[in-house]
């Protein structure tokens, strides 16, 4: 563990908000096959998010579990455990979304087998022997889930503000699971950045990690894309090709490409601090809108899972 907390870059504002996992329930009874109405491929580009999220957010659980003896700041652990708790929820709302998938004719199970694999062991706790190389292990898989978590800020943030969705008539409720999970994700984006600081904060180490994390959602992402294009029973001779990818950037109903590549010198700038990015006042305010979070709000006032 490096002490490099007094050099670590400090947030723009105080805008600390306490952490609570919303206990959200969807039904997607009503949310046709392509949530996008005639647009099958932006509904499956978006659709991946579906089979990454479950194993993905499941692995930053268990990662955050094993890293809080580690952490000797009462605050900070307090915001880790609103992480967890939140991540958790996220991981079972976006898994819940699958049966829906295969009840349709689109059985995401061969794709998320991999994507299982991947987070479970290629990511899992290897067989190490406590001691510097279990640490090293740890620390490299909370650096990740750092650089991850700027993409899922950046997502986040972009799904808020995404109104050519409603204007081509997205599902509302697949709208509201995106935004509610986009909003909690600009609530809590700067906790893994202060928990990778905290517990080490080196720069290559930042760097090395980036460029892991990007390059497996780049190739993640495209092969899920194709894989629902591939699936789609509805769907002749589908394809996923990045010109779609960019021109659905250019239409507003995807992450423009511009944005993404200007986000990477963001993450790897020395005096980066995840606050920098997305409005937590816009975050607040949709959750206090959101369907889904009023429903669990009315359930459960506290908040607790
Ligand atoms: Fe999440
Ligand atoms: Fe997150």
């Amino acid at each position: 563990m490096s002490n490099t907390q007094s050099r670590a870059p400090r947030p723009v504002a105080d805008e600390r908000v306490a952490l609570k996992a919303r206990r959200v329930s969807f039904s997607w009874d009503r949310t046709p096959l392509h949530w996008i109405p005639d647009d099958p491929f932006t509904t499956h580009t978006i659709n991946v998010l579906h089979l990454l999220l479950p194993a993905g957010e499941r692995w930053f659980v268990h990662v955050y579990k094993q890293v809080l003896p580690y952490i000797r700041d009462d605050r900070l652990r307090e915001d880790v455990i609103g992480f967890i708790g939140q991540e958790a929820m996220h991981s079972q709302a976006h898994d819940e979304v699958l049966p829906h998938l295969k009840e349709q004719g689109l059985d995401p199970t061969p794709y998320t087998a991999q994507v299982d694999w991947f987070f479970e062991k290629l990511l899992g706790d290897r067989t190490l022997p406590p001691g510097r190389a279990r640490e090293w292990w740890l620390m490299e898989r909370v650096a990740l889930i750092a650089a991850i978590e700027h993409y899922t800020a950046f997502l986040g943030d972009w799904v808020l503000n995404a109104d050519e969705l409603d204007r081509k008539g997205a599902d509302p409720t697949m709208l509201d699971l995106l935004r509610w999970h986009g909003a909690e994700e600009v609530e809590h984006r700067s906790v893994a950045f202060e928990l990778f600081e905290h517990v080490d904060g080196g720069y290559r180490r930042r760097v090395r990690t980036w460029a892991l994390a990007f390059s497996a959602l780049m190739f993640l992402w495209q092969r899920g894309a194709r894989f629902f294009m591939e699936n789609d029973p509805t769907v002749l001779d589908g394809k996923a090709s990045f010109k779609e990818f960019y021109q659905g950037g250019k239409r507003g109903v995807l992450p423009s490409t511009g944005a993404m590549v200007k986000s990477i010198p963001r993450y790897l700038s020395r005096s980066y601090h995840p606050s920098q990015e997305g409005s937590t006042a816009q975050a607040v305010a949709y959750l206090a809108s959101s369907p889904a979070a009023k429903a669990a709000e009315a359930r459960t006032p506290n908040g607790a899972v």
